[in-house]
């Protein structure tokens, strides 16, 4: 026997804990889980903290001996404590959902399990679970169903932007294949790819990793709705043709992450077939609002993409990061990432479902069980209740449109489109002002100062979060809304506060 091993067999340095203990863990850390989630307003949106006290909570020396459960888990609770919470109700910022509890819950039990879904040969269940999900998804955006796209496929990630970048690296395998096996810049003129001009910052990074270039992202202006111009993105398709580039790929947005705009993907899609193009839908924030019916014939056309990136940990209220990349056709993604199978990942599996592979793809080798907390959520509300709180959703975000539009002091800066609403404060002053056109200019980037300083106040102040945009040069509030939990009352009291901290802010600046 090694000098390591008790009598009873087990290693002296086991981080196992005896069995009261790991029954006490469990009780401590459910717990606190608990009343995190039946009580989401007990603490402020934001704390009340700052970069020197969590120095002085969370900075400390890494611990030679362990603190004990005691000491842990009241350390956790302040970590809860200190932390913005995307589950209350008026946590407005950029797109924040709560966890529900069967996600949250889900998502503990995976990590227990701690399969690692590379393949089915490492975790046979956690693979089917995860097709399932997959094909689940599809299903709820209207990407997948009788006679359209039967066979599309695809994986998990870890968000939306990891999702569009593998798009993109399987969108430049696939059509300037020619270019890639010469390396990654290929030889002759530069693939280019085009968006609008309210493309999430992920697509032009994802094109910068890829090696072919932000520049390479041809931006196509939007019109008033925020929606790509679908004539102008012809013709710059068509004189950058003429001018020897290589079009390879159109990225639509099924909603962006500004204004929640929805790209016209019918018209994209015939665009894309008329050039040979990959035709690429981002809808990390909104395509799962394809699920909700009055929001479904925005969508129309999402069905023709090559492939569709939508995020479960937002609109799916999962916890985070869970991103899934959807393929028309995944035999096409499995061409671009081929070559990587050798040596100790072969697989020796002959039967087609048994020998399948999740790298083969994606860029992950190793891969967390993400899809138990999306078949869980899925499996336990149902495609009905999922949908009726993304309506949900919806209709607090016109409802918030409506109350801005109705309030002298604020002025609704984009259509609302799904859930997210940009406005900004307007003091009366300075709505006649406005009128003035001599003083507009000047009066516009007073208001843009104005609403940044009251957006800072109010993120602050711990009652409602509000982020920001800008939309055709202007600073806008934007409230966007992927919370069941919001109520028209949270939007009300959130306009309050809002009006309160610009009065203030008028009063110091005058
Ligand atoms: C339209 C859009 N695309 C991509 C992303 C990136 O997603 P993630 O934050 O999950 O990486 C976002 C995030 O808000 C988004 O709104």
């Amino acid at each position: 026997m090694s000098d390591d091993r008790q009598e009873g067999g087990g290693r002296a340095t086991t981080l196992d804990l005896p069995p009261e203990e790991l029954e006490e863990l469990g009780q401590r850390f459910g717990r606190l889980a608990l009343e995190h989630l039946s009580a989401p307003e007990a603490l402020p949106v934001f704390p009340e903290t700052s970069a020197e006290r969590l120095a002085g909570l969370f900075g400390g020396r890494l611990p030679t001996e362990g603190v004990g459960l005691e000491a842990l888990t009241q350390a956790c609770a302040e970590v809860f404590r200190q932390s913005r919470q995307n589950g209350h109700p008026r946590m407005f910022g950029y797109v924040a959902s709560p966890a529900t509890p069967v996600g949250a819950f889900a998502s503990l039990a995976a990590a227990a399990l701690n399969s690692n879904v590379t393949s089915w040969r490492s975790a046979p269940g956690p693979t089917r679970v995860e097709q399932t999900a997959v094909r689940w998804l599809a299903e709820l955006i209207g990407f997948r169903g009788e006679g359209v796209n039967e066979t599309c496929g695809g994986l998990l990630t870890s968000g939306g932007s990891m999702a569009n970048l593998n798009a993109l690296f399987v969108a430049h395998r696939s059509q300037a294949r020619d270019a890639s096996r010469k390396g990654l810049w290929g030889e002759g003129a530069p693939a280019t790819l085009y968006a609008s001009d309210q493309i999430h910052l992920s697509i032009p990074k994802a094109a910068d990793i890829l090696g072919l270039g932000r520049e390479q992202v041809r931006p196509v202006p939007s019109d008033e709705r925020f929606r790509v111009d679908v004539r102008a993105l012809r013709e710059r398709v068509e004189a950058d043709r003429q001018n020897g580039l290589r079009p390879f790929c159109v990225v639509a947005s099924a909603g962006t992450v500004s204004t929640g705009a929805v790209d016209p993907l019918k018209e994209v899609a015939t665009v894309a077939r008329e050039h040979s193009l990959w035709f690429h839908v981002d809808g990390a924030y909104g395509a799962l609002a394809a699920s909700a019916r009055s929001k479904r014939a925005l969508f129309d056309g999402i069905e023709e993409a090559d492939s569709v990136s939508l995020d479960p940990h937002k609109w799916l209220y999962t916890p985070l990061g869970c991103g899934c990349l959807l393929f028309r056709e995944p035999e096409r993604a499995r061409a671009a990432f081929a070559g990587t199978e050798e040596g100790y990942i072969k697989v020796f599996e002959r039967e087609e479902a048994e020998a399948f592979a999740f790298w083969d793809y994606g860029t992950e080798l190793s891969r967390p069980f993400r899809a138990l907390k999306v078949w869980a959520t899925l499996s336990y509300y149902g495609a009905e209740r999922i949908a009726a709180a993304i309506e949900g959703d919806c209709r607090v975000a016109e409802y918030m449109a409506e109350r801005v539009g109705a309030s002298a002091d604020f002025e609704l800066l984009a259509p609302v489109t799904l859930g997210i609403c940009c406005f900004r404060y307007v003091p009366e002053a300075a709505r006649r002002e406005l009128e003035d056109e001599g003083r507009r200019e000047e009066t516009n980037a007073r208001l843009d100062n104005l609403n940044e300083r009251v957006m800072q106040r109010v993120q602050r102040g711990g009652e409602a979060y509000v982020s920001n945009a800008v939309l055709r040069g202007r600073f806008a509030l934007r409230a966007s809304i992927t919370n069941y939990r919001t109520t028209r009352k949270d939007i009300d009291t959130t306009l309050e506060v809002i009006r309160r901290e610009g009065k203030g802010e008028v009063m110091s600046d005058e």
